[in-house]
C-alpha cells in the first residue's frame, strides 16, 4: 500500500522546465513562430544524433513516417512489412500512402522484427521493410540490413521511441534510406508534438522539405504536392532544451535501468534482455510477467508504482486491419507477438526517479513473488 506521505511514481514524467518555457516564450516574443530559425537549428542539432545525416523536422512522428514513406515512391501496390507489436502509427503510416501492410514477427528478446520472419514474408510486391525499435532497443539491423540489401528492398526505420539507441556503434535512424523520430511529450525528448525524418540522401532530404510544406520552395512556387506538417519555431525551441539535456537523461535512465535489472529477483519477472552491441535507451524498461498480469499490475498500482502495457492489443487486431484480413481470409502467424502483447509490462525508469522510487518499485516488483 501507498503510505499517506508517499505519492504514486507515475509511469512516465514528461518535462516541462523552465528553460522550456522560457524558449518558447523567447519564440512567442520574436514572431518568427513557423519553420524559422529554430527549426533550422534543431534540424542541425539533431543531425548529430544520427550520424551527420540530414535532419527534416516535422509537426509529429506520424507525420514523419507518412512523409518518409511518400518520400520514397511507396503507395498502392506495394507492400511494407511492419511488426505488428508495435505502436499502431508505425502500419497506420503504411496504409495512409495506400500501400499494403504485411506484418512479420519479433524476436523474444529485442522485441524487434525476426529477421527470418522478414525474410520469409517477402513477396514480388515488397517495397520496403520497417523495423521499430521498440521500447529504446535497437532492432536486429545488423541483420536486416544485408536482407535488405539481397532483396532491394528500402528500409524505414521507425525510431520514434529509441533517440540516441545504437547497435555496433551506429546510431538508429543512420541505418535505413531514413529513420524517424517522435518529440511527443512522453518520448526520451519532446516539442510538445514533433516529429524529425533522417536520411543520408540529399536528394530525398529535399524532397521531404517540399512534401512538408505544399511542395514549395519558393514561396507559391509549387513543385509537387504536398502537406502540411511544418514544425513551429515553438516546438522546435523546446526541442533544443531537451536535445542539450538528452544525453544526460540516456545515461539515468540506462543507470535506473541497471539497478532495476540487478534488483528485481522476483522468479516469475523477466527483466528485459540486450542484445550484444546494443545500446538501450530505455525508453520503456519493460518486463515480461509470467504469470497473472492483470494482477500484478493491479498489486503493482497498489504500492504506488505506476505502470503501463504497450501494446495489450497488436496492431493486426485492431479493427483497422483485422476487419479487411478477416473478410479476405487472410491470418498472421505471430506467435511470439501474441505472447509479448500477453505479458509485457512497463515500470517507471525515466531520469526523476530518485533512489527511493527505485527501491520501492523493487521492493513492489519483488513482493509480486511466486503468487501470481
Ligand atoms: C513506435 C512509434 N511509432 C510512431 C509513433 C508516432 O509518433 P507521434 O505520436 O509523434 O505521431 C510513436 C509515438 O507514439 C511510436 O511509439
Amino acid at each position: 500500500m501507498t503510505s499517506i506521505n508517499e505519492q504514486p511514481i507515475p509511469a512516465a514524467r514528461p518535462v516541462i522546465g523552465e528553460d522550456e518555457i522560457e524558449a518558447a516564450v523567447r519564440v512567442l516574443r520574436s514572431g518568427r513562430v513557423v519553420q524559422g530559425p529554430e527549426v533550422a537549428a534543431f534540424e542541425e542539432g539533431f543531425s548529430r544524433l544520427v550520424d551527420g545525416r540530414h535532419c527534416v523536422a516535422v509537426n509529429s512522428g506520424t507525420s514523419a513516417l507518412h512523409l518518409l514513406l511518400l518520400a520514397l515512391g511507396i503507395g498502392p501496390g506495394d507492400e511494407v512489412i511492419v511488426p505488428s507489436f508495435s505502436f499502431a502509427a508505425s502500419a497506420n503510416a503504411v496504409r495512409l500512402v495506400g500501400a499494403d501492410v504485411v506484418f512479420a514477427d519479433i524476436e523474444p528478446g529485442s522485441f524487434g522484427l525476426d529477421p527470418a520472419a522478414v525474410e520469409a514474408a517477402i513477396t514480388p510486391r515488397t517495397a520496403a521493410i520497417m523495423p521499430v525499435h521498440l521500447y529504446g532497443h535497437p532492432a536486429a539491423m545488423d541483420k536486416l540490413m544485408p536482407i535488405a540489401e539481397k532483396h532491394k528492398l528500402a528500409v524505414v526505420e521507425d525510431a520514434c521511441q529509441a533517440h540516441a539507441a545504437a547497435l555496433n556503434g551506429t546510431p538508429v535512424g543512420a541505418f535505413g534510406a531514413g529513420g524517424t523520430f517522435s518529440f511527443y511529450p512522453t518520448k526520451n525528448m519532446h516539442s510538445l508534438e514533433g516529429g524529425m525524418v533522417s536520411t543520408a540522401d540529399a536528394e530525398l532530404a529535399r524532397t521531404l522539405r517540399l512534401l512538408r510544406n505544399q511542395g514549395m520552395e519558393q514561396r507559391y512556387a509549387n513543385e509537387i504536392v504536398g502537406a502540411n506538417m511544418r514544425m513551429t519555431d515553438v516546438s522546435a525551441a523546446v526541442g533544443r532544451v531537451q536535445l542539450a539535456k538528452l544525453e544526460g537523461w540516456t545515461e539515468q535512465r540506462r543507470a535506473n535501468a541497471a539497478y532495476l535489472d540487478a534488483h528485481i529477483t522476483a522468479p516469475n519477472v523477466i527483466t528485459p534482455p540486450v542484445a550484444e552491441g546494443a545500446r538501450h535507451i530505455y525508453h520503456q524498461y519493460t518486463v515480461r510477467i509470467q504469470g497473472d498480469r492483470d494482477a500484478a499490475m493491479a498489486r503493482l498500482t497498489e504500492a504506488g508504482v505506476g505502470n503501463a502495457v504497450y501494446y495489450p492489443t497488436p496492431i493486426h487486431r485492431l479493427k483497422p486491419y483485422w476487419e479487411p484480413d478477416q473478410k479476405a481470409g487472410r491470418t498472421w502467424d505471430l506467435p511470439e507477438t501474441e505472447k509479448a502483447a500477453a505479458e509485457v509490462v512497463s515500470l517507471p525508469v525515466h531520469p526523476s526517479l530518485t533512489e527511493g522510487d527505485l527501491a520501492r518499485i523493487v521492493t513492489a516488483v519483488n513482493s509480486l513473488g511466486e503468487s501470481l
